[in-house]
């Protein structure tokens, strides 16, 4: 059984099933990697980024070592691994390339996504029906190597039962669909669609992370959410430094997770 350090939130067994988990900030650090490589030169260096996050409040660093490697490269996820404290999760597509260097870095963490090339940003959640058997093989794989798999998942209830199939420790609950609802029926449906996801994740032994397009206000219903652990939260946080410091804004939403924690 494994216990990470001593950082807040994240000192359970991670086999720990029992009572209400302590929600943890886990920060998505891939837009300081986006504004480097707009001048492609080292500044503004996520891995100081990373540390200014784990001293205000951060309980663990998340990033996306996309195919293309838009933002964050092969090094900074290497350099992370020696030091990030708290929760390393690194974030990644179905590719054998990515797979690769996760073999090698081994992160905390492993959170599977879908990822196309003409993107933005992550949409919609991994399709784990279509990639099953492939999903339970790495499962067993990283597992193995002491680190434990999410899926990205859309808040739907047959996928949550795939899941179940592949033996997936966690699901990230995507949570987009409820942040860009445009009117407050749809967001409050939405809402509930997390709820019930989630609630039937626990029934099924599945831990639940959640994330994607939360910010300081819209965060405070998604904290609500039964049986949650761990939200990951990039953009918006990125976003506010620009305005408050980087040290402020993780602070900022340290504090509502923590208050929900209270
Ligand atoms: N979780 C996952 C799986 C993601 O792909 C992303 C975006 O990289 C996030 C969380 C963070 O989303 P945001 O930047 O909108 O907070």
């Amino acid at each position: 059984m494994r216990f990470r350090k001593s950082c807040i939130g994240w000192m359970y067994p991670l086999e720990r099933k029992d009572a209400m988990p302590r929600k943890i900030l886990c920060v998505n650090i891939d837009h300081i990697a986006t504004i480097r490589e707009a001048r492609g030169g080292t500044e503004p260096d996520p891995i100081a980024g990373a540390r200014i996050c784990e001293q205000n409040g951060a309980a663990g660093i998340t990033v996306h070592l996309r195919e293309d490697r838009r933002h964050i490269q092969d090094r900074d996820v290497f350099t992370l691994r020696d030091i990030v404290i708290g929760k390393f999760n690194l974030e990644m597509a179905l590719s054998d390339d990515i797979i690769g260097i996760a073999r090698s870095v081994l992160p905390d963490q492993i959170t599977l996504v879908p990822e196309k090339r003409e993107e933005l940003t992550t949409e919609g959640g991994l399709n784990v029906m279509k990639n099953e058997s492939r999903l339970r093989d790495l499962v067993v794989e990283f597992r193995e190597k002491d680190v434990v798999v999410s899926l990205f998942i859309e808040p739907d209830l047959p996928t949550i039962d795939a899941t179940k199939r592949t033996g997936a420790d966690f699901i990230e609950i995507h949570t987009g669909s409820y942040c860009n609802a445009g009117s407050h029926e749809d967001r409050s449906r939405e809402l509930q669609r997390i709820y019930r996801a989630a609630e039937h994740a626990v029934s099924l032994g599945i831990r639940v992370n959640a994330g994607h397009g939360l910010n300081y206000t819209n965060v405070r219903d998604v904290l609500r959410t039964p049986g949650l652990e761990e939200l990951n939260i990039g953009h918006s946080i990125i976003a506010q430094s620009v305005f408050t410091g980087l040290a402020t804004a993780v602070r900022d939403m340290a504090i509502l997770v923590e208050e929900s924690n209270a």
